[in-house]
Protein backbone atom coordinates (compact mmCIF):
# COMPACT_ATOMS: atom_id res chain seq x y z
CA UNK A 1 0.00 0.00 0.00
CA UNK A 2 2.29 2.93 -0.95
CA UNK A 3 0.23 5.99 0.09
CA UNK A 4 -1.36 5.42 3.64
CA UNK A 5 -3.40 7.89 5.87
CA UNK A 6 -3.07 7.50 9.76
CA UNK A 7 -3.83 9.33 12.77
CA UNK A 8 -1.08 10.61 15.11
CA UNK A 9 2.13 12.51 15.83
CA UNK A 10 4.54 12.84 12.47
CA UNK A 11 7.33 12.97 16.09
CA UNK A 12 7.19 9.19 16.21
CA UNK A 13 7.23 8.09 13.08
CA UNK A 14 10.09 5.83 11.98
CA UNK A 15 10.60 6.44 8.48
CA UNK A 16 13.26 7.58 6.72
CA UNK A 17 12.44 11.12 6.31
CA UNK A 18 9.09 12.89 7.84
CA UNK A 19 8.18 16.22 6.38
CA UNK A 20 8.32 19.68 8.30
CA UNK A 21 5.92 22.02 7.90
CA UNK A 22 8.32 25.40 8.33
CA UNK A 23 7.76 29.08 7.66
CA UNK A 24 10.81 30.37 5.64
CA UNK A 25 13.12 31.33 8.01
CA UNK A 26 13.52 27.69 8.89
CA UNK A 27 14.45 28.37 12.55
CA UNK A 28 11.28 26.66 13.85
CA UNK A 29 7.40 27.60 14.87
CA UNK A 30 4.59 26.41 16.57
CA UNK A 31 2.59 23.79 15.06
CA UNK A 32 4.44 20.48 13.97
CA UNK A 33 7.17 22.91 12.90
CA UNK A 34 7.75 23.08 16.45
CA UNK A 35 7.17 19.91 17.37
CA UNK A 36 9.56 18.46 15.69
CA UNK A 37 12.27 21.01 16.77
CA UNK A 38 11.33 19.94 20.09
CA UNK A 39 11.71 16.17 19.20
CA UNK A 40 14.78 16.25 17.45
CA UNK A 41 16.83 18.89 20.14
CA UNK A 42 18.66 21.76 19.34
CA UNK A 43 20.81 19.51 17.04
CA UNK A 44 18.54 20.25 14.36
CA UNK A 45 18.62 24.30 14.41
CA UNK A 46 21.75 24.59 14.42
CA UNK A 47 22.12 22.67 11.44
CA UNK A 48 19.07 24.58 10.39
CA UNK A 49 20.64 28.00 10.72
CA UNK A 50 23.38 26.80 8.26
CA UNK A 51 20.51 26.42 5.21
CA UNK A 52 19.98 29.88 4.80
CA UNK A 53 16.28 30.19 4.96
CA UNK A 54 13.76 28.86 2.21
CA UNK A 55 11.09 29.67 -0.65
CA UNK A 56 7.50 28.91 -0.39
CA UNK A 57 6.81 26.02 -2.60
CA UNK A 58 10.57 24.73 -2.32
CA UNK A 59 12.34 21.89 0.37
CA UNK A 60 15.94 21.71 2.12
CA UNK A 61 16.63 18.72 3.71
CA UNK A 62 18.50 17.68 7.26
CA UNK A 63 19.28 15.17 9.55
CA UNK A 64 16.83 14.40 12.32
CA UNK A 65 19.14 14.03 15.11
CA UNK A 66 17.00 12.50 17.93
CA UNK A 67 14.18 12.02 16.13
CA UNK A 68 13.59 8.08 14.91
CA UNK A 69 12.82 9.69 11.79
CA UNK A 70 17.09 9.71 9.81
CA UNK A 71 15.91 12.98 8.24
CA UNK A 72 14.29 15.77 8.01
CA UNK A 73 12.90 17.44 4.83
CA UNK A 74 11.93 21.05 5.53
CA UNK A 75 9.20 22.75 3.20
CA UNK A 76 7.42 25.69 3.48
CA UNK A 77 3.43 25.90 2.59
CA UNK A 78 1.66 28.61 1.59
CA UNK A 79 -0.30 31.05 3.56
CA UNK A 80 -4.10 30.35 2.20
CA UNK A 81 -5.96 33.86 0.93
CA UNK A 82 -8.68 32.37 -0.80
CA UNK A 83 -7.46 30.35 -3.23
CA UNK A 84 -6.60 33.00 -5.83
CA UNK A 85 -3.25 33.51 -5.03
CA UNK A 86 -1.71 30.45 -6.30
CA UNK A 87 -1.71 28.70 -3.56
CA UNK A 88 -2.79 25.56 -4.73
CA UNK A 89 0.30 25.49 -6.93
CA UNK A 90 2.49 26.40 -4.35
CA UNK A 91 1.12 23.61 -2.04
CA UNK A 92 1.59 20.97 -4.68
CA UNK A 93 4.92 21.94 -5.19
CA UNK A 94 5.93 21.33 -1.21
CA UNK A 95 4.81 17.93 -2.12
CA UNK A 96 6.88 17.73 -5.45
CA UNK A 97 10.06 18.97 -4.09
CA UNK A 98 10.21 17.62 -0.75
CA UNK A 99 9.38 13.14 -2.89
CA UNK A 100 11.86 14.97 -5.41
CA UNK A 101 14.71 15.10 -2.38
CA UNK A 102 13.39 11.91 -0.76
CA UNK A 103 14.00 10.30 -4.14
CA UNK A 104 17.79 12.03 -4.33
CA UNK A 105 18.36 10.88 -0.73
CA UNK A 106 17.25 7.59 -0.98
CA UNK A 107 15.09 7.18 1.07
CA UNK A 108 12.19 4.61 0.65
CA UNK A 109 9.80 5.97 3.19
CA UNK A 110 8.77 9.56 3.89
CA UNK A 111 5.66 11.18 5.90
CA UNK A 112 3.76 14.13 5.37
CA UNK A 113 1.78 16.67 7.71
CA UNK A 114 -1.28 17.91 6.33
CA UNK A 115 1.08 20.99 4.71
CA UNK A 116 -0.73 24.72 5.38
CA UNK A 117 -4.17 23.15 6.99
CA UNK A 118 -3.11 24.44 10.75
CA UNK A 119 -1.69 28.16 11.03
CA UNK A 120 -1.35 28.97 7.52
CA UNK A 121 -5.03 28.47 7.30
CA UNK A 122 -5.47 25.93 3.94
CA UNK A 123 -8.61 24.18 4.47
CA UNK A 124 -8.04 20.65 5.05
CA UNK A 125 -10.28 18.63 2.74
CA UNK A 126 -8.60 21.29 -0.28
CA UNK A 127 -5.04 20.59 1.52
CA UNK A 128 -5.83 16.80 1.55
CA UNK A 129 -6.69 16.92 -2.34
CA UNK A 130 -3.73 18.71 -3.30
CA UNK A 131 -1.77 16.70 -0.91
CA UNK A 132 -3.31 13.07 -2.88
CA UNK A 133 -2.92 14.29 -6.16
CA UNK A 134 0.40 15.44 -5.82
CA UNK A 135 1.66 12.06 -4.17
CA UNK A 136 -0.57 10.31 -6.61
CA UNK A 137 1.51 11.47 -9.22
CA UNK A 138 4.93 10.57 -7.84
CA UNK A 139 3.60 7.20 -7.34
CA UNK A 140 2.82 6.97 -10.91
CA UNK A 141 6.79 6.38 -11.68
CA UNK A 142 7.84 6.14 -8.17
CA UNK A 143 7.94 3.17 -5.58
CA UNK A 144 7.73 4.78 -2.30
CA UNK A 145 6.19 4.25 0.98
CA UNK A 146 4.50 7.64 2.04
CA UNK A 147 2.22 8.24 4.52
CA UNK A 148 -0.43 11.64 5.12
CA UNK A 149 -0.12 11.48 9.06
CA UNK A 150 -3.63 13.41 10.25
CA UNK A 151 -3.04 15.22 13.73
CA UNK A 152 -6.15 15.24 16.40
CA UNK A 153 -9.33 14.43 15.98
CA UNK A 154 -10.64 16.62 13.65
CA UNK A 155 -7.66 16.12 11.15
CA UNK A 156 -9.64 15.23 7.95
CA UNK A 157 -12.68 16.68 6.78
CA UNK A 158 -14.19 14.96 4.02
CA UNK A 159 -16.45 16.63 1.46
CA UNK A 160 -19.62 17.57 2.79
CA UNK A 161 -21.69 15.94 0.28
CA UNK A 162 -19.55 12.83 -0.17
CA UNK A 163 -19.73 11.96 4.09
CA UNK A 164 -22.84 12.33 3.93
CA UNK A 165 -23.42 10.78 0.94
CA UNK A 166 -21.78 7.37 2.47
CA UNK A 167 -23.38 7.96 5.82
CA UNK A 168 -26.74 7.69 4.69
CA UNK A 169 -26.04 4.71 2.26
CA UNK A 170 -24.63 3.21 5.59
CA UNK A 171 -27.64 3.89 7.84
CA UNK A 172 -30.26 2.18 4.79
CA UNK A 173 -28.05 -0.49 3.90
CA UNK A 174 -26.81 -1.91 6.87
CA UNK A 175 -28.37 -5.06 8.38
CA UNK A 176 -26.96 -6.83 12.25
CA UNK A 177 -25.34 -9.67 11.58
CA UNK A 178 -27.16 -12.92 10.35
CA UNK A 179 -27.91 -15.42 13.47
CA UNK A 180 -25.02 -18.85 13.13
CA UNK A 181 -24.62 -21.38 10.40
CA UNK A 182 -26.49 -23.49 12.01
CA UNK A 183 -29.88 -21.10 11.48
CA UNK A 184 -29.63 -21.48 7.69
CA UNK A 185 -29.66 -25.36 7.90
CA UNK A 186 -32.48 -25.18 10.37
CA UNK A 187 -34.50 -23.40 7.78
CA UNK A 188 -33.65 -26.44 5.35
CA UNK A 189 -31.50 -24.97 2.93
CA UNK A 190 -30.00 -27.72 0.88
CA UNK A 191 -27.13 -27.94 -1.92
CA UNK A 192 -28.81 -27.67 -5.15
CA UNK A 193 -25.78 -28.83 -6.62
CA UNK A 194 -24.96 -31.80 -4.28
CA UNK A 195 -21.44 -32.87 -3.89
CA UNK A 196 -20.15 -29.32 -6.37
CA UNK A 197 -18.07 -26.53 -5.36
CA UNK A 198 -21.45 -24.87 -4.99
CA UNK A 199 -22.54 -26.43 -1.43
CA UNK A 200 -20.22 -23.80 0.09
CA UNK A 201 -21.67 -21.04 -1.65
CA UNK A 202 -25.61 -22.43 -1.13
CA UNK A 203 -24.87 -23.20 2.85
CA UNK A 204 -25.66 -19.13 2.80
CA UNK A 205 -27.52 -17.19 5.62
CA UNK A 206 -31.39 -17.75 4.49
CA UNK A 207 -34.48 -15.63 5.95
CA UNK A 208 -37.05 -18.46 6.74
CA UNK A 209 -39.79 -17.97 5.05
CA UNK A 210 -42.84 -16.84 8.20
CA UNK A 211 -44.39 -19.96 9.06
CA UNK A 212 -48.15 -20.21 6.95
CA UNK A 213 -50.93 -18.48 9.61
CA UNK A 214 -52.75 -22.12 10.09
CA UNK A 215 -49.25 -23.01 11.58
CA UNK A 216 -49.10 -25.38 8.81
CA UNK A 217 -45.86 -27.01 7.46
CA UNK A 218 -42.63 -25.76 8.97
CA UNK A 219 -41.55 -22.61 7.26
CA UNK A 220 -38.50 -23.56 5.29
CA UNK A 221 -36.58 -22.92 1.87
CA UNK A 222 -36.67 -24.69 -1.04
CA UNK A 223 -33.19 -25.46 -2.41
CA UNK A 224 -34.19 -23.96 -5.66
CA UNK A 225 -34.59 -20.72 -3.95
CA UNK A 226 -31.28 -20.91 -1.88
CA UNK A 227 -29.74 -21.93 -5.32
CA UNK A 228 -31.50 -18.75 -7.40
CA UNK A 229 -30.98 -16.20 -4.35
CA UNK A 230 -27.34 -17.20 -3.74
CA UNK A 231 -26.38 -17.68 -7.42
CA UNK A 232 -27.58 -13.57 -7.33
CA UNK A 233 -25.43 -13.27 -4.81
CA UNK A 234 -22.44 -14.68 -6.14
CA UNK A 235 -22.69 -13.70 -9.42
CA UNK A 236 -24.11 -10.48 -8.83
CA UNK A 237 -27.62 -8.76 -8.00
CA UNK A 238 -30.05 -9.50 -10.92
CA UNK A 239 -27.16 -11.56 -12.46
CA UNK A 240 -26.62 -10.70 -15.73
CA UNK A 241 -28.56 -14.01 -17.11
CA UNK A 242 -27.10 -13.23 -20.49
CA UNK A 243 -23.88 -15.31 -19.01
CA UNK A 244 -24.08 -18.49 -19.82
CA UNK A 245 -23.83 -21.38 -17.19
CA UNK A 246 -20.87 -22.81 -19.36
CA UNK A 247 -19.06 -19.38 -19.39
CA UNK A 248 -19.47 -19.29 -15.43
CA UNK A 249 -18.56 -22.75 -15.39
CA UNK A 250 -15.99 -22.09 -17.48
CA UNK A 251 -13.80 -20.02 -14.61
CA UNK A 252 -15.94 -21.41 -11.86
CA UNK A 253 -12.25 -23.10 -10.65
CA UNK A 254 -10.29 -19.96 -11.66
CA UNK A 255 -7.79 -18.88 -8.67
CA UNK A 256 -8.13 -14.88 -7.57
CA UNK A 257 -4.87 -14.73 -8.93
CA UNK A 258 -5.62 -15.87 -12.48
CA UNK A 259 -9.43 -14.55 -12.69
CA UNK A 260 -7.12 -11.15 -12.13
CA UNK A 261 -4.75 -11.43 -14.63
CA UNK A 262 -7.12 -12.49 -17.16
CA UNK A 263 -9.30 -9.16 -16.11
CA UNK A 264 -6.37 -6.45 -16.48
CA UNK A 265 -5.79 -8.67 -19.97
CA UNK A 266 -9.42 -7.68 -20.78
CA UNK A 267 -9.29 -4.45 -19.51
CA UNK A 268 -5.95 -3.82 -21.48
CA UNK A 269 -4.37 -2.40 -18.76
CA UNK A 270 -0.29 -3.57 -18.47
CA UNK A 271 -0.27 -4.85 -15.14
CA UNK A 272 1.47 -1.75 -13.31
CA UNK A 273 -1.16 0.73 -14.06
CA UNK A 274 -3.70 -1.84 -12.41
CA UNK A 275 -1.79 -2.03 -9.11
CA UNK A 276 -0.25 1.83 -8.90
CA UNK A 277 -4.23 2.02 -9.48
CA UNK A 278 -5.33 -0.47 -6.77
CA UNK A 279 -2.27 1.25 -4.55
CA UNK A 280 -0.50 -1.99 -4.39
CA UNK A 281 2.98 -1.99 -4.32
CA UNK A 282 4.88 -3.88 -7.18
CA UNK A 283 6.45 -6.88 -4.76
CA UNK A 284 2.81 -7.26 -3.50
CA UNK A 285 1.88 -7.58 -7.25
CA UNK A 286 4.55 -9.50 -8.24
CA UNK A 287 3.50 -12.50 -5.40
CA UNK A 288 0.43 -12.26 -6.88
CA UNK A 289 1.17 -13.06 -10.27
CA UNK A 290 4.05 -15.22 -9.54
CA UNK A 291 1.70 -17.43 -7.19
CA UNK A 292 -1.33 -18.59 -8.47
CA UNK A 293 -2.98 -20.04 -5.27
CA UNK A 294 -2.12 -17.14 -4.02
CA UNK A 295 -4.97 -15.45 -1.32
CA UNK A 296 -4.47 -11.54 -0.47
CA UNK A 297 -6.00 -10.03 2.15
CA UNK A 298 -9.33 -8.64 2.07
CA UNK A 299 -8.37 -4.67 1.25
CA UNK A 300 -6.35 -5.83 -1.47
CA UNK A 301 -8.83 -7.91 -3.33
CA UNK A 302 -11.14 -5.04 -2.74
CA UNK A 303 -8.60 -2.61 -4.32
CA UNK A 304 -7.81 -4.29 -7.55
CA UNK A 305 -11.73 -4.53 -8.19
CA UNK A 306 -11.74 -1.08 -7.56
CA UNK A 307 -8.69 -0.69 -10.01
CA UNK A 308 -10.51 -2.71 -12.43
CA UNK A 309 -13.51 -0.74 -12.58
CA UNK A 310 -15.76 -3.91 -12.06
CA UNK A 311 -19.70 -3.85 -11.49
CA UNK A 312 -20.86 -5.14 -8.25
CA UNK A 313 -21.62 -8.55 -9.67
CA UNK A 314 -17.68 -9.28 -10.63
CA UNK A 315 -16.41 -7.68 -8.00
CA UNK A 316 -18.38 -9.82 -5.79
CA UNK A 317 -16.83 -12.57 -7.68
CA UNK A 318 -13.56 -11.33 -7.59
CA UNK A 319 -13.32 -10.91 -4.31
CA UNK A 320 -14.92 -14.46 -3.62
CA UNK A 321 -12.19 -15.93 -5.12
CA UNK A 322 -9.83 -14.00 -2.60
CA UNK A 323 -12.31 -16.18 0.21
CA UNK A 324 -14.24 -13.14 1.08
CA UNK A 325 -17.49 -11.45 0.41
CA UNK A 326 -19.15 -8.25 0.89
CA UNK A 327 -21.84 -8.85 3.20
CA UNK A 328 -24.29 -5.63 4.71
CA UNK A 329 -22.95 -6.08 8.23
CA UNK A 330 -20.19 -4.15 8.22
CA UNK A 331 -19.18 -0.75 7.41
CA UNK A 332 -16.39 -1.74 5.11
CA UNK A 333 -18.20 -3.45 2.58
CA UNK A 334 -21.16 -0.73 2.44
CA UNK A 335 -18.89 1.93 1.85
CA UNK A 336 -17.14 -0.26 -0.86
CA UNK A 337 -20.46 -1.13 -2.19
CA UNK A 338 -21.48 2.80 -2.16
CA UNK A 339 -18.34 3.41 -4.26
CA UNK A 340 -18.75 0.50 -6.75
CA UNK A 341 -22.43 1.11 -7.53
CA UNK A 342 -21.96 4.95 -7.90
CA UNK A 343 -19.32 4.45 -10.48
CA UNK A 344 -16.30 5.97 -8.46
CA UNK A 345 -13.53 3.86 -8.79
CA UNK A 346 -10.65 6.37 -6.92
CA UNK A 347 -9.20 4.26 -4.48
CA UNK A 348 -7.51 6.81 -3.04
CA UNK A 349 -11.10 9.12 -2.51
CA UNK A 350 -12.38 5.96 -1.02
CA UNK A 351 -9.66 5.63 1.64
CA UNK A 352 -10.34 9.09 2.62
CA UNK A 353 -14.21 7.84 3.27
CA UNK A 354 -12.72 4.60 4.82
CA UNK A 355 -10.65 6.72 7.08
CA UNK A 356 -12.95 9.31 8.08
CA UNK A 357 -15.32 6.54 8.92
CA UNK A 358 -12.27 4.18 11.02
CA UNK A 359 -12.57 1.87 8.56
CA UNK A 360 -9.26 0.15 7.51
CA UNK A 361 -7.92 1.58 3.98
CA UNK A 362 -7.86 -0.34 1.09
CA UNK A 363 -4.74 -1.56 -1.34
N1 LIG B 1 2.12 15.54 13.91
C1 LIG B 1 1.42 15.59 12.75
N2 LIG B 1 0.74 16.65 12.33
C2 LIG B 1 0.72 17.74 13.13
C3 LIG B 1 1.44 17.78 14.36
C4 LIG B 1 2.15 16.62 14.74
N3 LIG B 1 2.86 16.57 15.86
N4 LIG B 1 1.23 19.01 14.92
C5 LIG B 1 0.42 19.68 14.09
N5 LIG B 1 0.11 18.92 13.03
C6 LIG B 1 -0.74 19.24 11.88
C7 LIG B 1 -1.75 20.31 12.08
O1 LIG B 1 -2.92 19.80 12.73
C8 LIG B 1 -2.03 20.70 10.64
O2 LIG B 1 -3.02 19.82 10.09
O3 LIG B 1 0.09 19.72 10.84
C9 LIG B 1 -0.71 20.45 9.93
C10 LIG B 1 0.03 21.74 9.58
O4 LIG B 1 -0.20 22.69 10.61
P1 LIG B 1 0.95 23.71 11.09
O5 LIG B 1 1.95 22.97 11.87
O6 LIG B 1 0.26 24.82 11.75
O7 LIG B 1 1.68 24.19 9.76
P2 LIG B 1 1.17 25.20 8.64
O8 LIG B 1 -0.31 25.31 8.63
O9 LIG B 1 1.86 24.75 7.41
O10 LIG B 1 1.74 26.59 9.13
C11 LIG B 1 3.14 26.75 9.13
O11 LIG B 1 3.19 27.31 11.42
O12 LIG B 1 4.38 26.08 12.89
C12 LIG B 1 4.40 27.24 12.16
O13 LIG B 1 6.71 27.69 11.76
C13 LIG B 1 5.50 27.22 11.16
O14 LIG B 1 5.16 29.48 10.53
C14 LIG B 1 4.96 28.14 10.14
C15 LIG B 1 3.48 27.82 10.14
Amino acid sequence: MPLIYIKGDITKINVDAIVNAANSSLLGGGGVDGAIHRAAGEELLFECRLLGGCKTGQAKITKGYKLPAKQVIHTVGPVWHGGDNGERELLYSCYKNSLALAKENGCESVAFPLISSGIYGYPKAEAMQVAVEAIKEFLQDNDMLIYIVLFGDNALRLDDRLYAGVNSYIKSTYTSPAPPLAAAQAVGAKPAVPGSSFKSILFKQKKAKPAPPDGGAKASVTAEEVCDEEAEVCFGAAADLSVSLDERLKYLDESFSQMLLRLIDEKGMTDAQCYKKANIDRKLFSKIRSDISYHPKKPTAVAFAIALELPMPQARELIEKAGYSLTHTNKFDIIIEYFITNGRYDVFEINEALFAFDQCLIG
